[in-house]
């Protein structure tokens, strides 16, 4: 269904900013970088509007989505957006009973832990997605060329919040469910999978230039259970979007995907659908382009533009160690066909908002010259 909410003129000029061009392989004109949670508790702005307002809250209402995802933009000079808002935002649009406690993370009312629970989950009404698609278009509105970047979480990663019911570190729930009852996993991973891909889609609807699958927990699989109960879940996530040629941008939005713990499994990211693969701080960018050309897809791609991955360990280092890891980052993604810099994972809240805006200004500095990125 398309929602015309947004005419094309933004989207063609998207086509030319440095983080398009470099998820697509091309020579930009600086090297791009942004940073995962670039919006949220490491600004002071962000607390201030904040204030008062719950996280799920503050998702739905687009006016103050906007000013969110437009806040780390202004302040950083970052070369995208990400657009403000939750991995788990589908679920209570579905209406699923979850919230998101503070310092915490998302808690649902029932968990899923059968097959009974799973085939219970609600539809996403796409109609739903309406307050999604006004603050996306608010959002892009004022970007002009530079891109938002949607997300959505991968049924992985969601899964293992809706089978633990909250956070937990080794995620047996999910683990146990894709082995001991592989028929409540298809059927939680593919509702996973149709939210997730219904949430994309309606972002790229809306005017978002690019898309990012976060599977943050996929490194608790191994790579056999990442292919055999996990890999088809996000490749149909990824699939809702994987034929748009726009409006965001003409010729497809480009679609990363992230993990932390994946170095083991980059290529099997890859080859859900994605154009760019997200490396966090375990393994250097050269190490996981070796990986993915040693272990090209069916449809032969190996190497594929890099998004990642300084350590966020060390935005609290001092400047010079700071400065030393990220021009080694630099570096290493030049191995790539294409460089993103980002963080390993999200921006920690303690975080000096200052220190990024300086990283920000050295990988600009950095010349982004033909062959060495
Ligand atoms: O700036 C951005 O990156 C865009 C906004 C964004 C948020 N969550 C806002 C948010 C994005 C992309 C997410 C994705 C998300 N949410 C992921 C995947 C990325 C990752 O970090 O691995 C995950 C696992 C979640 C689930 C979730 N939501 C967690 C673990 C938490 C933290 C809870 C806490 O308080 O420590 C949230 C809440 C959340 N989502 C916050 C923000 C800014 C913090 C809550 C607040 O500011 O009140």
């Amino acid at each position: 269904a398309g929602h015309p909410l947004r005419t094309g003129d933004t989207a063609r000029s998207t086509a030319a900013s440095p983080l398009i061009r470099a998820l697509r392989g091309q020579q930009p004109s600086r090297r791009p970088v942004w940073f995962m949670r670039q919006a949220g508790r490491s600004l002071p702005e962000y607390k201030k509007v904040r204030e008062g307002v719950g996280m799920l809250e503050s998702c739905l209402m687009p006016e103050l989505v906007r000013e969110i995802t437009l806040q780390p933009v202004r302040r950083h000079d970052v070369d995208a957006a990400i657009f403000f808002s939750d991995i788990v935002v589908p679920l209570k649009l579905a209406g699923v009973d979850v919230e998101i406690q503070p310092g915490v993370g998302p808690v649902l009312g029932a968990p899923v832990r059968t097959a009974r629970d799973a085939a219970a989950l609600p539809d996403l009404e796409d109609s739903a997605l309406d307050v999604i698609r006004e603050a996306v278009a608010a959002t892009v509105a004022e970007l002009g060329d530079r891109p938002l970047i949607g997300f959505a979480g991968a049924p992985f990663t969601l899964a293992a919040y809706m089978v633990e019911g909250r956070p937990s570190r080794d995620h047996f729930g999910p683990r146990r469910m894709m082995h001991g009852d592989p028929q409540a996993w298809a059927a939680l991973a593919g509702w996973a999978a149709r939210v997730s891909g219904q949430f994309l889609r309606a972002q790229l609807e809306a005017g978002a230039s690019a898309a990012q699958l976060f599977d943050s927990w996929a490194g608790s699989l191994s790579a056999d259970d990442y292919l055999e109960h996990v890999q088809a879940h996000s490749a149909a996530a990824l699939a809702h979007v994987g034929d748009m040629a726009g409006p965001g941008v003409p010729g497809g939005a480009p679609l990363l995907h992230f993990g932390t713990g994946t170095g083991d499994f980059l290529h099997h990211m890859r080859d859900a659908g994605a154009s760019a693969v997200g490396v966090d701080h375990r393994l250097t960018l050269a190490e996981a382009d070796r990986r993915l050309r040693a272990n090209p897809g069916a449809d032969g791609r190996g190497a594929v533009p890099l998004q990642g991955n300084v350590d966020p360990a060390l935005l609290a280092a001092p400047w010079p160690v700071l400065e030393a890891h990220v021009r080694g980052v630099v570096a290493s993604g030049a191995a790539a066909p294409g460089h993103v810099v980002n963080l390993a994972h999200g921006v920690p809240p303690e975080t000096d908002p200052d220190v990024l805006t300086r990283v920000v200004e050295l990988v600009h500095s950095i010349p982004a010259t033909p062959g060495g990125r």
